[in-house]
């Protein structure tokens, strides 16, 4: 018997990300391939027009799981009833800005359309934040919207984690896939920080340490650090635009895992609502190692922090401190 469709809202429908990410989600790349949806697509007025040539393409593509498209200005019908919250619109980092400086202009988009989610999506609506600064508008999302469950709002920083895997992938010269468990921790800024002291690589005996095998500390502790880190502003460079189908992919990424869960043995980077595990500060967004199932995730606990990763969870648990500070201040 056919599924239900599954009713999937993209905010920010009209601009690059939504362009790359609303084919991908009524291919099924997000749900799976036997699942039916309808697009919610919101934006703001001035891209009305943008907004409906996205939806006349949507039909002219035909796709077969695509069971109604939604386009809309008015936020509380881009949010009724919906099931999955993608969260893209908002202002983005142009060439020379400081994440802090979208901060003012993006808390409070996220402040209002708290509410719209809060009283008309579905119950238990997952939510996911891709907008910059992208853990701190979830959390401005999750204190405007108490009644939505804490763990069902979340950030992106799978887009950082599959970052990770390509650098590795390229230094090894092996395939992506065939490496795992890598980690970002914090924020989805420059002070993440990417972990690979837990990861393997799949060779054809074992599954092999990629400290092992990379056998460059140099390497490891410094260029993979600051490549993953600034790869965000790299994009920008090169484009002169931010990322768009790197992050499409990678909150198709999120939003499978979230849902259809993680493989066994493996985990993924989501930014969560922090308890304090692995003494990060609690009641931030923080990227954590997680694993998923039946629609849940759950923080991979035990894991050893050594010296040196100490101080980057530190840092980047300090800054993401700082923005909460920061955002409240834009706020008030
Ligand atoms: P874009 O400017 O192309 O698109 C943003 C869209 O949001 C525009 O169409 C704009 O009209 C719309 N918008 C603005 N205010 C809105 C509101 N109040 N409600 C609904 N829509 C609104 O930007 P983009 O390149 O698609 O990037 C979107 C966001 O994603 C930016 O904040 C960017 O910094 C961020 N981003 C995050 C990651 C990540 O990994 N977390 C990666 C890349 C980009
Ligand atoms: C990215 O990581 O590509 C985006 O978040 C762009 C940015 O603003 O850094």
């Amino acid at each position: 018997m056919a599924k239900e469709p599954v009713r999937v809202l993209v905010s920010g429908a009209a601009g690059q990300i939504g362009y790359a990410l609303v084919p991908m989600i009524a291919r099924g790349v997000m749900l799976g391939a036997d699942q039916p949806v309808i697009l919610h697509m919101l934006d703001i007025p001035p891209a009305a027009e943008a907004l409906n040539g996205v939806k006349m393409e949507l039909v002219d593509a035909a796709f077969p799981l695509l069971k109604g498209v939604v386009a809309t200005t008015d936020v509380v019908e881009a949010c009724t009833g919906v099931n999955i919250a993608v969260m893209v619109g908002g202002f983005p980092r142009k060439e020379g800005m400081e994440r802090k400086d979208v901060m003012s202009k993006n808390v409070s988009i996220y402040k209002s359309q708290a509410s719209a989610l809060e009283q008309h999506a579905a119950p238990n609506c997952k939510v996911l934040v891709v907008a910059n600064p992208a853990n701190t508008n979830a959390l401005i999302l999750k204190e405007f919207a108490p009644s939505i469950p804490a763990k069902n709002i979340t950030c992106l920083t799978r887009l950082d984690h599959n970052r990770a895997l390509g650098q590795i992938s390229e230094k090894l010269n092996v395939q992506v896939s065939d490496v795992k468990n890598v980690i970002i921790w914090g924020n989805h800024s420059s002070t993440q920080y990417p972990d690979v002291n837990h990861a393997t690589v799949k060779t054809p005996s074992a599954e092999k340490p990629v400290c092992e095998l990379v056998k460059d500390d140099a390497w490891l502790n410094g260029e993979f650090i600051t490549t993953v880190q600034q790869r965000g502003a790299a994009i920008i460079k090169a484009r002169k635009l931010s990322s768009a189908l790197s992050a499409a992919s990678a909150a198709c990424d999120h939003i499978r895992d979230w849902v259809l869960g993680t493989p066994e043995g493996t985990w993924v980077s989501m930014g969560v609502y922090s308890d304090g595990s692995y003494n990060a500060p609690a009641g931030v967004i923080y990227s954590f190692p997680v694993t998923c199932r039946n629609g849940e995730w759950t923080i991979v606990q035990g894991l050893v922090i050594d010296e040196f990763s100490r101080k980057k969870l530190d840092l980047t648990g300090a800054e993401l401190t700082k923005e909460k500070e920061l955002a409240y201040s834009c706020l008030s």
